[in-house]
């Protein structure tokens, strides 16, 4: 640049010495006013063809420097996308050391080859700015670096060493997760009739049986199983749909098993009203009244039809006894919510039996009452401050109440206990999904921890959790 600058001032000069005459050069001017000069140079100090030469060259260099330039421009917005996809490569690399991303979703291949694109432009750069750069070097190096971070990765890879350490980590956080929440993960060891737990935590989802026997119009009523911790015969199903006027309980059907009960084989009723052909009329007197029956020991406790006594009917002589419960209301006074009639509901445990009742004195509130079932007569009783219309059913394990109520059509939660070995009484929240919206009749058996309830004519079973006895 500057040299063909100097040609153009050397080639002004001629003419203005032309003009003053200060040099020895012949001038003439023409016809036509211009000017010539005819220059004698001194021993040819200064070659006007390579001038000429030398004015194409510098016009060369010119455009390879300004080449040159564009391509330094070039590799800087480069150089900045690949500063950009080598970070985000190391954030991947590094991903993949710390367990976020899977191996298996990690692209050897690719990763592979955007190395070696990068690898690639970096000798360029490197040689291009020989040493001078160091930005250039530093990315050179850290390229360098990341490669053979995913070689040796990969060879990892092959040796499974990374998902290995990986599974290690997880076993170690599951066995971290398992010693603060033991119950979650390690449920005590089921031993049926037996309380050595420290109560209700869970029950599972819902397991449709079938449909009761009398079908879905039959919407009320109960079933399940012996009950009684050494029941002589534990497989045996009871099932007692409700007469359609969800009051009266007039038969009683036995399956032999549960095979029997799901094909609706083998079965055996008892019917509990009587005729009386003499008087050509019905005595309802034995039936039961409401949903809240249960077998125990082989009998079964209901609420006799339209009365405040107690029935028991052996299920071997069909004898059955009657008792008062004492101060009960009955005849659809305080029955759950949503269900009618179900006045009095027996409740078998590992403690043994129960009803949960009400009293005019108790303001509604639940009453539990504990049966000597030797003599058939209330043993003690627990008066709780839960409102028993204010629930929909209730259960007992371990001689603790549990209550339910509604959350939605679909939904139950377990809301209230009372404990009849402390006295206390206190909420929690146990989550029952339901198949239907009205729960007729729920209750425990001690011999499967499972929960039986008669819902909308459908039986269904739960299986429950409880909480280890350290807690
Ligand atoms: C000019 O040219 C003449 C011969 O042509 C020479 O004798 C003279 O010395 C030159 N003068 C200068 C200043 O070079
Ligand atoms: C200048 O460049 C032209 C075309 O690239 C080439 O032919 C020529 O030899 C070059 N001249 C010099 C002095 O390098
Ligand atoms: C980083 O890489 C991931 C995966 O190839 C891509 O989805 C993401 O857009 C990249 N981020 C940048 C900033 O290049
Ligand atoms: C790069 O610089 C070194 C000295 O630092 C020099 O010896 C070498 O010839 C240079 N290479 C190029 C391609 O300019
Ligand atoms: C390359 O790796 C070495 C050791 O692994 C480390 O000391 C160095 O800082 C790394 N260089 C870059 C540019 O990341
Ligand atoms: C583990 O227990 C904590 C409280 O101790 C609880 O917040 C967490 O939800 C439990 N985790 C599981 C998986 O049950
Ligand atoms: C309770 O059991 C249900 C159904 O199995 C389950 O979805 C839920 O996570 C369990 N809750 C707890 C706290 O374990
Ligand atoms: C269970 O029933 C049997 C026979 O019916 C009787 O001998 C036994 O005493 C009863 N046990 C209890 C705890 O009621
Ligand atoms: C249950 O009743 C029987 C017969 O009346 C009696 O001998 C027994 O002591 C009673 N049991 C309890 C725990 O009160």
């Amino acid at each position: 640049m500057e040299k063909t600058l100097l040609i153009l001032i050397l080639t002004l000069g001629c003419c203005l010495a032309a003009s003053s005459d200060s040099y020895n050069v012949t001038g003439t001017v023409d016809e036509g006013g211009q000017c010539l000069c005819t220059m004698i140079m001194p021993d040819n100090t200064f070659p006007m063809y390579r001038m000429e030469s030398l004015e194409t060259a510098s016009h060369n260099l010119t455009i390879s420097v300004q080449r040159e330039i564009t391509k330094i421009q070039s590799y800087q917005s480069s150089l900045a996308v690949y500063m950009e996809r080598l970070s985000n490569l190391t954030r991947r690399v590094e991903n993949v050391e710390l367990g976020i991303v899977s191996y298996r979703e990690l692209d050897f291949t690719l990763m592979k080859l955007e190395i070696q694109e990068m690898e690639t432009l970096a000798v360029q750069l490197r040689a291009s700015f020989n040493g001078s750069n160091t930005i250039v070097e530093t990315l050179f190096m850290e390229i360098q670096n990341i490669s053979v971070m995913v070689n040796q990765l990969e060879s990892y890879d092959k040796n499974n060493v990374l998902a290995v350490r990986r599974e290690i980590a997880s076993l170690r956080k599951r066995l971290q997760d398992c010693e603060k929440n033991q119950t979650v993960f390690n449920p005590p060891p089921v031993i049926y009739g037996t309380c050595n737990h420290g109560g209700l935590i869970n029950v599972t989802k819902p397991f449709v049986v079938q449909l009761n026997w009398r079908g879905f119009s039959y919407m009320n009523g109960g079933w399940g199983k012996d009950s009684f911790v050494e029941a002589s015969n534990k497989n045996r199903f009871w099932v007692a749909p409700l007469n359609t006027d969800a009051r009266l309980m007039e038969l009683v059907r036995l399956y032999p098993a549960y095979d029997d009960l799901l094909l609706y084989k083998n079965p055996s009723d008892k019917t509990l009203s009587k005729y009386n052909s003499y008087s050509m009329t019905y005595d309802y007197s034995r039936c039961g009244q409401g949903s809240g029956m249960t077998l125990y020991n082989n009998s079964l406790y209901y609420n006799c039809y339209n009365s405040q006594q107690m029935c028991r009917m052996d299920l071997d002589t069909n004898n059955v006894q009657l008792q008062i419960l004492p101060d009960a209301v009955y005849n659809n006074r305080f029955s759950y919510a949503a269900v009618s009639y179900q006045d009095m509901d027996f409740a078998a445990d590992e403690q043994g039996l129960w009803v949960l009742y009400s009293t005019e004195q108790n303001a509604g509130n639940i009453v539990i009452g504990k049966l000597n079932v030797t003599s058939f007569t209330l043993e003690r009783t627990w008066a709780t401050t839960q409102y028993k219309p204010g629930v929909t059913n209730a259960f007992m394990i371990c001689g603790v109440l549990y209550a339910t109520r509604p959350v939605n059509t679909r939904m139950e939660e377990i809301f209230y206990m009372y404990d009849t070995n402390t006295g206390k009484e206190g909420k929690l929240s146990i989550m029952m999904d339901k198949m239907m919206e009205t729960v007729q009749n729920l209750q425990y058996n001690a011999n499967d921890h499972k929960l039986y309830m008669f819902n909308y004519g459908y039986l269904v079973t739960y299986e429950v959790t409880f909480r280890p006895e350290s807690q």
